[in-house]
């Protein structure tokens, strides 16, 4: 193990150097920090399973202070597993409007049914089968066993990875299959006997609130003399950064087409960015010039719905990111002239009330263009 004195040693890649004693007390320090430092958060109220499903899912790619609200609304909506499973998932993508990575919404459905038609209502316990329900992969059940069951289940996530990879002084590529090997170990070295469920939570919340990614506070940290990284003065370079993501530019446009007090809506297919989710007709535009764009709007309408409109003012560009692309978004009107919605095989189409689109679970561009038209 290298020590705070230590700085000339090159951290090593291994996971097993942390003796007993080191681990004794790391847990001790680690426990002791967690008891003052905990945040109140809603989910850490109960331990019970369904609740720290939902929130472990929603933290996976958001942040804590987003994921409060949302938590607090989805729970308050859905109590219980039951209460989920005989939902629709139209209202849990309502409810779930805004977060993202919206297959998250539609695994905790599924997920939802199979645990009361499967295991009556009880969430198991066993890795294995957690791990066979939709969108529960092996952090998440790991989690779920660890906090709601106490059992001897290890975490690595992307808190765990950074305290992880720092503590051992892991200088690889944490995503590797060398480097997730390494940090699962490590993880499953260090866990406790008993007492679990705090101890894997206080590991998050150092990573979170400590083990930072830019500008670490070691000076603050419980674990500072037993951390690789910190006895080499690499935290900055530790974990590797990753590579950098490079964008792609698309240009599209969303089209309002409107009949009476009603807006022409899609809901996106199985295979689409949003899967599930309704949105204005929607398509990457090629044509430059606002002539050549008119005509391309009035084909790709007439081709994802059935209806030839008359588009006409480009009334708003919104500039949106998803995944590794950069979005500018060119907003249409349109007005009806004729036709009948038909649905191509993959979405469902049809005639939507102004009025009604507060209650529908629209994409994030789609909501901002609802509240645009709304007035
Ligand atoms: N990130 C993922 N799960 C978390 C948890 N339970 N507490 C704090 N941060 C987290």
């Amino acid at each position: 193990m290298a020590t705070a004195t230590d700085r000339s040693r090159k951290p090593r890649q291994s996971t097993s150097h942390f003796s007993s004693a080191q681990k004794q007390s790391l847990r001790r320090r680690l426990l002791a920090w967690y008891a003052k430092n905990a945040r109140d958060l809603p989910w850490r109220k109960s331990q019970d399973p369904y609740r720290v499903w939902i929130s472990e899912i929603m933290l996976q790619q958001t942040q804590v202070a987003t994921v409060r609200d949302y938590f607090t609304r989805f729970v308050a909506a859905f109590p219980n597993v039951e209460s989920l499973a005989t939902s629709n998932e139209t209202e849990v993508l309502r409810l779930w409007e805004g977060l993202g990575y919206y297959r998250r919404a539609r695994q905790l459905h599924a997920a939802a049914m199979k645990v009361v038609e499967e295991h009556s209502g009880e969430f198991p316990h066993e890795l294995d089968a957690l791990q066979s329900l939709p969108g529960i992969g092996r952090y998440t059940a790991g989690a779920i066993a660890s906090i709601a069951f106490n059992k001897r289940a290890p975490i690595v996530e992307a808190n765990t990875v950074r305290l992880f990879s720092r503590l051992i002084g892991y200088t690889g590529e944490t995503t590797s299959a060398a480097g997730q090997r390494t940090l699962w170990q490590f993880a499953e070295e260090i866990l406790p006997q008993k007492d679990v469920a705090r101890f894997n939570q206080a590991l998050m919340e150092l990573g979170s609130l400590v083990c930072t990614p830019a500008e670490p506070k070691c000076h603050e940290c419980p674990l500072a003399s037993v951390c690789a990284a910190n006895a080499a003065g690499l935290q900055r370079e530790i974990p590797a950064a990753k590579p950098k993501q490079t964008f792609t530019e698309l240009r599209e446009a969303a089209v309002v087409v409107r009949k009476n007090g009603s807006v022409l809506l899609r809901r996106c297919g199985e295979k689409e960015r949003w899967a599930g989710l309704w949105d204005f007709p929607r398509f990457e535009l090629e044509a430059s010039g606002p002539l050549f764009a008119k005509r391309e709007i009035a084909e790709k309408v007439a081709a994802q719905t059935g209806i030839a409109c008359a588009p006409g003012s480009l009334f708003k560009t919104l500039r949106h990111g998803v995944t590794r692309f950069r979005i500018t978004l060119d907003c249409y009107d349109a007005a009806y002239l004729e036709g009948r919605v038909r649905a191509n095989e993959s979405a469902e189409v049809r005639w939507q009330a102004r009025s009604t689109l507060p209650q529908l679970p629209l994409s994030t561009t789609g909501r901002k263009i609802a509240n645009l038209i709304r007035d």
